[in-house]
């Protein structure tokens, strides 16, 4: 308990899933804690269930504006951020060769653009010490069909993260990525897939985890924690598989 005390924090998607269950852990922690979702239902429901404390934000990721204005509302609340959780994303699974432009610049505006925007957005705020999470995926490290433009925008991010540790060192800033396997989250209805076909796609990934389930929400949110928290202070530019296995055994 109060592993975060005094401090603050952003993290973007944090309406549902991961980010969420995150929320709820950094406000356990003692921090005060601001949420970004881009669905106005969602980002009321969680701000509810997350009570006070927290500071719900309506934004688009992949707009700088609102990002921008995002982080003018974060300034006024907090003053300045110890903790920024770029963790906001979406899938759009398609066999390669049918991703169309749509499919494609949906997933590079969110995973990787609003990645950068958040990031640009909330440096002036940051204090020194101060760490940056981001969300990559276990499939940036392996080929997974229908996830080639999804797993590469991900890669992307788990590549800035090395250059951004290094232009931010002497800021005091550490930036470290986690790369989640099948963890249980409302991604799966998102997919744009029925019931069924997601059913029988999470049961053939689930065969290549050697841990034989999929990893829960707070599971991840307790590795994030790690990585806000002093306890990961000679920790930069790292990234942590968090997948039952999947990548490494
Ligand atoms: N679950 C997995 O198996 C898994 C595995 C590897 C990596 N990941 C990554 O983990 C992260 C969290 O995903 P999750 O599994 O927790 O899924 P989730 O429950 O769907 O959460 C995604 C979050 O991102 C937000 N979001 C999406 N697009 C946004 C946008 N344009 N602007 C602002 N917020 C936006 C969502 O808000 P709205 O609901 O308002 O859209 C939601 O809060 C994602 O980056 C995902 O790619 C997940």
């Amino acid at each position: 308990m109060n592993r975060l005390q005094g401090k603050t924090a952003l993290i973007t998607g944090g309406t549902t899933g991961i980010g969420f269950a995150t929320a709820k852990l950094f406000l356990q922690e003692g921090a005060r804690v601001a949420i970004i979702g881009q669905d106005e239902q969602r980002v009321r429901a969680a701000a509810e269930e997350l009570g006070a404390g927290v500071v719900a934000i309506r934004a688009d990721v992949a707009s700088a504006s609102d990002m921008e204005a995002a982080a003018a509302r974060i300034k006024l609340e907090f003053g300045r951020l110890d903790i920024v959780f770029a963790n906001a994303g979406i899938a759009k699974p398609a066999p390669f060769a049918d991703a169309d432009a749509s499919n494609i610049d949906d997933q590079i505006d969110v995973n990787l653009k609003g990645v950068i925007y958040t990031v640009q957005k909330t440096l002036p705020l940051l204090n020194n010490p101060a760490s940056i999470i981001f969300t990559s995926t276990t499939l940036a490290e392996q080929g997974a069909n229908n996830l080639g433009i999804y797993s590469a925008t991900k890669a992307a991010v788990r590549s800035l993260a090395r250059t951004l540790s290094s232009e931010l060192k002497e800021r005091g800033v550490r930036v470290n990525v986690i790369s989640p396997g099948l963890i249980e989250t409302p991604i799966y209805g998102k997919l744009g897939m029925t019931p069924e076909a997601v059913q029988a796609w999470a049961g053939e990934l689930l065969g290549k985890v050697p841990a034989g389930r999929f990893g829960q929400a707070h599971e991840i949110a307790k590795v994030a924690l790690f990585l806000a928290s002093d306890d990961s202070s000679y920790i930069l530019g790292e990234n942590l598989l968090v997948d039952g296995g999947m990548a490494t055994i």
